[in-house]
């Protein structure tokens, strides 16, 4: 399929998981893409796989933590294809073992949390707008998590972040509609990119695999393809939303687990 031939896409945060397949996705679906990040090794190997698979793809290093990289992110996008209609603003993280429960959480890790998941996106947002504008609009799709529409015990930074994230769309949406720039969110539940693998330990992924409704754990294609589908101008109408792609973890009650392992289904 080509839903975004003639389209100009920047990925951020593209060299691995999510951002990767993302970028991979939307080339095949005929845009030119640029692979940001800053990991530049891992940037251009990302971009040479979507060229040897017949896709146009340019790797441009930056870092979403400054502004002033990310302003030049986007320039060099324009610069190298004349126009950028999609912008995936999909970096952001958190610190395991500091970014613990909000008293004891360590507050240089707060702030440096919501600097990589929030105000990249902010950053993204605010650059991108005008060049968008020029085109004569866009589509604007930020990485937001489960973590930012549920509590949980630890990693309150990164939650309150991706809840920043959540609310930054609708407000972005908002502000510029009318200008025909669409601003939508995906939130992902738990999903197997190698870093997530590496943090999260077998026994966690297994409590997400029960919860689940769907029989398996989230891949990074699962949330590429919406990201796309986001992007592309069959969600014209569509904007200001966060999807969820969760498998349905987030959808039921809370005792479906339980119930299920005595047997009850009620
Ligand atoms: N994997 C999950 O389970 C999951 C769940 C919910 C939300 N998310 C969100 O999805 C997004 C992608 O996560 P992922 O699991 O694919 O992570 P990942 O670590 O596999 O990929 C993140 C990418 O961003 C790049 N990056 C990191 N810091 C950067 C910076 N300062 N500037 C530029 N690039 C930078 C990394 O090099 C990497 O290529 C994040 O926003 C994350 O919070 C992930």
């Amino acid at each position: 399929m080509s839903r975004l031939a003639g389209k100009v896409a920047i990925v951020a945060g593209a060299a691995f998981g999510i951002g990767r397949a993302t970028a991979a996705i939307m080339a095949r679906e005929g845009a030119r893409v640029i692979v940001g990040d800053y990991d530049a090794d891992a940037a251009g190997a990302a971009a040479e796989a979507i060229r040897s698979s017949g896709g146009d793809a340019h790797s441009i290093h930056f870092d979403a933590t400054h502004e002033d990289s990310v302003r030049e992110l986007i320039a060099k996008a324009k610069e190298r294809y004349g126009r950028v209609d999609i912008m995936h603003n999909n970096v952001g993280g958190t610190e395991p073992g500091k970014d613990t429960d909000v008293v004891n959480l360590d507050t240089a890790a707060w702030e440096r949390i919501l600097r990589l998941t929030l105000h990249s996106a902010m950053y993204g947002c605010r650059h991108v707008i005008p060049v968008m504008l020029q085109g004569g609009g866009g589509a604007i799709v930020n990485t937001a998590s489960m973590a930012g529409e549920v509590g949980d015990m630890g990693l309150t930074a990164y939650g309150a972040a991706k809840a920043g994230v959540i609310n930054l769309t609708r407000y972005v949406a908002t502000q510029y509609g009318r200008q025909n720039i669409r601003c939508n969110a995906v939130a992902p539940g738990l999903i197997g990119t190698e870093r997530a693998n590496e943090v999260v330990l077998p026994p966690v992924r297994k409590i997400f695999e029960e919860h689940n409704l769907v029989p398996r754990n989230g891949r990074p294609e699962d949330i590429g393809h919406v990201v796309a589908f986001l992007a592309s101008d069959e969600a014209a109408f569509i904007t200001g939303q966060t999807i969820v792609v969760d498998g349905g973890a987030f959808i039921h009650g809370p005792t479906l687990v339980d119930m299920r392992k005595l047997g009850l289904k009620i």
